[in-house]
């Protein structure tokens, strides 16, 4: 094989930004010191992936033919759905995550669904023996003989296995233990990772196969993780929850073939990762009743919407600098809506501490939580409980107007569902709001304009 060109680069590894030469602050994220040292060669270089030469002359677009894509479903509902109805034909899925919240589980379980279905189906591992495979299988179920195992870090020996064996689907797990002579560096880092992904999807593309990557993401600086390759994958989920928590969130963050930003919710057990049917019954498990700071809010998620519990703990505070946290949210966002309360409802927020958290480990960065927040911060404030039959969703302004979200209608239907009695919402929602009335179950509605309406109803 002709040796690859070496042309050294230099790569964000927080967003993947290109540059020809080192850079101490990105300008595209804007982070310090996160620039690499990476060559890029032929697969990293290729950036029309999957297009071939023959193409080159240009069709009006009438005439390309375009037919749906062909989906193999994985019998996993919450995974299908992020997927956007399947796996898509040789398409390139990333699957990110902190280490330990369950992807390997969450892909050997689908292997296993999918084997059984008759899918011939390849898990390469470079992390686990194949005996430390088999134990975690073993927690899972029994398996087929369609599901083949294999320990090995080596590129090009997998891409020759591949194309020999023809499976349909390829686990790599992870990508950050995979190594490509061609890049010249050790597994893990910037230029391995790039080139490994890289011809990772010419594989796809040309077989083709569907291949899943397993990408850890790390708490600081994501070096070589993940986010350097968002751009060149077609899928990117990830996996994300509270360490201490079973729940797990499946999100897609980037799909060619689906919608972006839809969530899966699955609860890890003794046997494996389990389905949620009803994400909003689960995240309001274990509310309290009738408590100040607690308030419960919906948000849309993809195409669902999910209520959850919003908590503040508001009280005095013994520094100079009053501390304040937000878990499962924007921290941001808490300080600017502290702000608007502070300034147009001349509450003195100055002097005290401020918790927040979105309780269930899911994070929520939807402006409809607005309301909410403010709501849970006024009553920890006044040590006042709202009526735990109450949910709100709105999203407050600088002015401490409260402004319209979409899907009012969806967001009413899942709180009248679950049986709440009052939904807080903005005004112009409200006076547009076209829901049944008997599937409203006698829930009241209110519209608030701005969060001193917000203060009367509460
Ligand atoms: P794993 O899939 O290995 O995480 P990742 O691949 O993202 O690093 O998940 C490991 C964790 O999940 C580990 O803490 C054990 C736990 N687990 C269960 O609780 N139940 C199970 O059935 C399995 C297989 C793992
Ligand atoms: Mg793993």
């Amino acid at each position: 094989m002709a040796k690859a060109k070496k042309r050294a680069a230099f790569f964000c590894s927080e967003c993947g930004f290109e540059s020809p030469k080192w850079l101490g602050q990105c300008p595209a994220c804007h982070k310090w010191d996160t620039f690499t040292e990476a060559p890029t060669t032929k697969y990293a270089q290729a950036t029309n992936w999957g297009v071939s030469a023959v193409h080159s002359a240009p069709t009006t677009l009438n005439e390309i033919q375009a037919d749906e894509e062909e989906r193999t479903v994985t019998g996993i509902g919450e995974l299908d759905r992020v997927l956007g109805g399947g796996i898509v034909t040789g398409s390139l899925i990333l699957t990110g995550g902190d280490p330990g919240i369950g992807k390997s589980t969450l892909l050997l379980q689908m292997c296993r669904l999918l084997s059984g279905n008759g899918h011939k189906i390849l898990y390469v591992s470079g992390e686990e023996s194949a005996k430390q495979i088999k134990m975690r299988a073993e927690r899972l179920g029994d398996f087929c003989d369609n599901l083949y195992i294999l320990c090995e870090t080596n590129l090009g020996m997998i891409s020759d296995i591949v194309t020999d064996m023809r499976p349909e689907i390829v686990i790599i797990d992870s990508i950050q233990t995979m190594y490509s002579e061609e890049a010249g560096q050790s597994p893990g880092s910037a230029g391995q990772v790039r080139e490994a992904t890289g011809r990772l999807m010419r594989l796809a593309k040309s077989l083709p196969v569907s291949i899943f990557i397993v990408g850890h993401v790390t708490k600081e600086g994501i070096v070589a993780g993940p986010r350097l390759l968002e751009h060149m994958v077609d899928t990117v989920l990830y996996f994300e929850g509270e360490g201490g928590a079973s729940y797990r969130f499946l999100r897609s963050v980037k799909n060619r073939f689906g919608p972006a930003d839809e969530i899966g919710v699955f609860e890890m057990r003794e046997d494996g990762l389990k389905e949620v049917l009803n994400p909003s019954g689960y995240m309001l498990q274990g509310k309290p009743e009738n408590e100040p700071g607690s308030v419960v809010i919906c948000s849309i998620e993809g195409t669902r919407p999910i209520l959850a519990e919003v908590q503040a703990l508001v009280c005095q505070t013994n520094f100079n600098m009053p501390r304040r946290t937000a878990a499962g949210t924007d921290y941001n966002r808490v300080n600017l809506l502290m702000a608007v309360v502070e300034k147009r409802l001349g509450i003195r927020l100055g002097g005290y501490d401020a918790y927040i958290n979105v309780a269930g480990g899911m994070r929520i960065n939807e402006p409809a939580l607005d309301l909410g927040i403010v709501a849970a911060i006024l009553s920890s404030y006044k040590n006042q409980a709202l009526d735990s039959k109450t949910v709100c969703f709105g999203e407050v302004g600088l002015v401490g107007e409260v402004r319209a979200v979409s899907r009012a209608e969806q967001r009413v239907m899942e709180a009248a569902k679950l049986g709440f009695g009052h939904c807080i919402m903005p005004k112009a929602n409200f006076q547009k709001i076209n829901v049944n009335e008997t599937a409203l179950n006698g829930m009241r509605l209110a519209g608030v304009s701005s969060i001193y309406e917000l203060l009367e109803v509460i």
